[in-house]
């Protein structure tokens, strides 16, 4: 027999496998959703068997740059809460605040689902590829090591927004690309708070790591689009690229080790050291250190590239930080982290990057058992859901942040004038008060790095604009409607074509 008869009866074989499986989980489901009269939400209708239309147009959509805006598009159409065929699998999207707090806060009935097959290779055994007990003791293990008197004097940053700086001085007068720079910037500070020392990598750069961390990255988010299919993304360019990762974060475990050997006084007591004392394997070690590395880097250096992004097209608004800047009484060596929380035109405008784009701008979780979301169901939209178990739901910031009914009719517009009230959230229901904000996550897996990512954008911020008089943008640069520019989505958010500026 060929090939392609083994193909058309492996299709066939998985089509009528799915078939039954949806006809058995519907007909378990129908007696609790009438017990507690949910109905099903609107449906993205799929062409193709299996859903694969929906996937294709979300490939599509990745390759061109919009897939976030494709998403809220679709929001627009079928409403906040709709359900669809992914790859053969029945999945709910949400951007619904009720929902979303519903799964946010119960991590026994929602888990991580396929996040931590999809994502193991790059990311090993961490905290965002663990569940249940492993997950707390992780979760107990790094919260401590998260506490503000560890970097409230700034030092951890220091040197790394020194380098730069520096690299910036150089530059003067030229179109510098700075995602590009703060990408080495966080990996730099990351590096030097989990390690004690920092790789240096604005200095001397490593062209292979930062290449492969681009490229499993970019591997991972295509697995997440297939969900239980995610086998079929990978191969030889996957596995070389975790491997490098793999190897440079081995490399720092075992430069720790040798000098706590040697002298173990000079170990230090960093993040590192404290994980060598509770991960009794090496793999695990490993999983904890690849976990908050990405974590630190990846996520911090986006807020920075877009915040520029704005500041250069929004020149008023980089002159009204200049102007609260101008008012510090300390200059750059002898800043603290409580000058920089004072400074509340500087927050508002980290908010509303933070909004429009946040750094992870999609999340998924799957339950763990038969359950109920608030609402989203029926012909008004208004009536609870069933959920079966398994099910997976993804729901998206991106699209959360720019709903008007939470933000106000200008809520695809850049003003962090918004947020100088404390919220910008202009509806009254407390469940939207309360999560139409999440670029942290919300509920019991909230960022553990939140206040250092902000303390580490604002430091690198104000440092960038008290060394250099004038940002602007290159005259070629395109200016277009917020969310029009092209945007790279892997497991975070970037600016496709990187953050061009003309230093002065
Ligand atoms: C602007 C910067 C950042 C953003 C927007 C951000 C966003 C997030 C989000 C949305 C989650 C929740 C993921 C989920 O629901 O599963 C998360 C979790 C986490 N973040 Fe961040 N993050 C940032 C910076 C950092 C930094 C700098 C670190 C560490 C150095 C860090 C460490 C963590 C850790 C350890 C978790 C896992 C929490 C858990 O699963 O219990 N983050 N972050």
């Amino acid at each position: 027999m060929s090939l392609w008869v083994y193909s058309a009866l492996a299709a066939i074989g998985l089509y009528v496998y799915h078939t039954v499986n949806v006809y058995r989980a519907h007909r378990a489901d129908q007696a609790h959703d009438k017990q507690n009269h949910c109905l099903p939400p609107p449906s993205l209708q799929n062409k193709w068997p299996l859903g694969f239309d929906n996937v294709l147009e979300a490939l599509k959509a990745t390759s061109e740059g919009r897939l976030n805006e494709h998403l809220l598009s679709t929001f627009r159409r079928l409403g906040p809460t709709y359900q669809q065929v992914l790859a053969g699998e029945a999945t709910i999207m949400t951007i619904e605040p009720a929902n979303l707090e519903a799964i946010l806060s119960s991590p026994d009935v929602w888990g991580i689902g396929m996040r931590r097959k999809i994502t193991l290779p790059m990311f090993g055994d961490g905290i965002f590829t663990q569940n249940g007990e492993a997950w707390k003791h992780s979760r107990d293990l790094l919260r401590p090591r998260f506490s503000h008197r560890a970097y409230d004097d700034l030092e951890v940053y220091r040197e790394a927004v020194d380098g730069l700086i520096h690299v910036l001085s150089e530059k003067k007068g030229h179109v510098v690309d700075l995602q590009h720079l703060f990408f080495r910037l966080t990996l730099d500070v990351t590096t030097k708070f989990l390690f004690g020392e920092s790789v240096c990598s604005l200095r001397s750069s490593n062209p292979e790591f930062e290449a492969a961390f681009d490229v499993s990255q970019k591997i991972v988010a295509s697995r997440f689009r297939f969900q239980k299919l995610y086998w079929l993304v990978g191969g030889a360019k996957f596995k070389a690229s975790c491997k490098t990762i793999h190897d440079f974060a081995d490399n720092v475990i075992r430069r720790k080790l040798e000098r706590a050997e040697q002298d173990p006084d000079a170990a230090g007591d960093d993040f590192l050291c404290r994980l060598i004392q509770d991960c009794a394997d090496h793999d695990a070690l490993r999983g904890q250190v690849v976990n908050v590395l990405t974590a630190g880097r990846d996520s911090t250096a986006c807020l920075l590239a877009w915040t520029f992004f704005h500041l250069v097209r929004h020149p008023h608004v980089m002159q009204k930080l200049r102007d609260e800047i101008s008012e510090l009484d300390a200059g750059r060596s002898e800043l603290r982290r409580s000058h920089l929380s004072k400074l509340k035109y500087l927050q508002a405008t980290l908010k509303e990057v933070l909004r429009l784009h946040p750094s992870t701008p999609l999340g998924t979780r799957t339950s763990l058992q038969p359950a109920t979301l608030p609402t989203g169901g029926g012909p008004d939209q208004c009536s609870p859901i069933s959920i079966a178990k398994g099910t997976t739901v993804m729901f998206s910031q991106y699209s959360l942040h720019r709903r008007p009914e939470i933000y106000g009719m200008d809520a695809a517009i850049f003003r962090p004038e918004r947020w100088e009230s404390g919220s910008a959230i202009v509806s009254e229901d407390p469940t939207h008060q309360k999560m139409g904000y999440m670029p942290f996550g919300a509920g019991s897996r909230t960022c553990l790095g939140m206040d250092f990512a902000l303390t580490e954008a604002a430091y690198a911020i104000v440092s960038m604009l008290q060394a250099f008089p004038s940002i602007m943008l290159p005259e070629d640069e395109k200016v277009e409607l917020v969310g029009l520019e092209k945007q790279t989505v892997t497991i975070v958010l970037r600016s496709t074509d990187g953050c061009k500026v003309v230093i002065g």
